[in-house]
């Protein structure tokens, strides 16, 4: 751990935890200060290249955007999703993962599953590089995304891998869609933070999607609160400058040389 991962963890049992995607520089600067983590998710394959599935983000794809949010984060930190296929054993994920810090300066990456990438985990952190772990709905991985804990050995696996992910040294969890009894256990049972989507209160800080969250993607999952409508305020501004451009009130002189 480093100074920074310990102020994350130091806020378990103390204060809720707020983390929030971004994947550009102004969107992050507006974020920044409401934030404790800001998460370049590869959720942007979907959200903003409309990909089928993360699967098709690609390395470079994570660090030019990543270049972008780091010029609008100041004091959140930073972390980095690897996507698909970039940590299959440790030597790639180091290689990858190296990479992806040089370039873009963030804090940490974020990397999907539990038992299975125990070695890898241990690798970056030997080479001081934080690692966020990700239990429950996988979406690089996933089937389906529907809500796990239901099945005793789901439940299971996914403490023991939550167990597996603290011995590894991750300084905290995601846990996406999992059964609240469940979230409530994991994060009673580990010392580092949990942080949930789809996940309930029961976890020491939530997530979400920030188009979701302020209505730019269109989205309806029970997991997700619209807290703004920014596509109709968009909407609205597009309106009225196609309306005064027609008119010619825009540009004005005042707008003019
Ligand atoms: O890719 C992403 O945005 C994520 C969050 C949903 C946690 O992993």
């Amino acid at each position: 751990m480093n100074k920074n991962t310990l102020k994350i963890i130091s806020k378990k049992n103390k204060s809720k935890i707020i983390c929030l995607t971004a994947y550009s520089k102004n969107i992050a600067s507006i974020l920044d200060k409401h934030c404790d983590i800001i998460l370049v998710g590869d959720s942007l394959g979907s959200v903003l290249y409309n990909f089928s599935s993360t699967k098709k983000v690609s390395l470079n794809m994570m660090i030019e955007h990543s270049k972008s949010v780091r010029m609008g984060v100041v004091k959140s930190l930073m972390v980095v999703d690897m996507p698909y296929n970039t940590y299959r054993n440790p030597k790639e994920a180091l290689k990858n993962a190296k990479k992806i810090i040089l370039k873009t300066k963030c804090d940490a990456v974020k990397l999907e599953g539990g038992k299975k990438n125990y070695q890898i985990i241990k690798t970056l952190i030997k080479n001081k590089i934080q690692v966020m772990g990700h239990l429950g709905v996988l979406p690089q991985s996933a089937t389906n995304f529907k809500f796990k804990g239901k099945k005793l050995i789901e439940r299971k696996n996914i403490l023991r891998d939550s167990k597996i992910l603290e011995q590894a040294g991750v300084f905290s969890i995601i846990l996406e869609c999992i059964e609240s009894s469940l979230t409530k256990e994991i994060t009673k049972t580990v010392n580092i933070p949990t942080i949930g989507i789809g996940a309930s209160s029961h976890c020491d800080g939530q997530v979400l999607v920030t188009d979701d969250l302020i209505g730019l993607n269109k989205i309806s999952a029970r997991f997700v609160k619209k807290y703004s409508n920014v596509t109709k305020q968009i909407n609205n501004a597009a309106l009225k400058f196609k309306q005064d451009v027609t008119k010619g009130k825009f540009p004005s002189k005042k707008h003019s040389y």
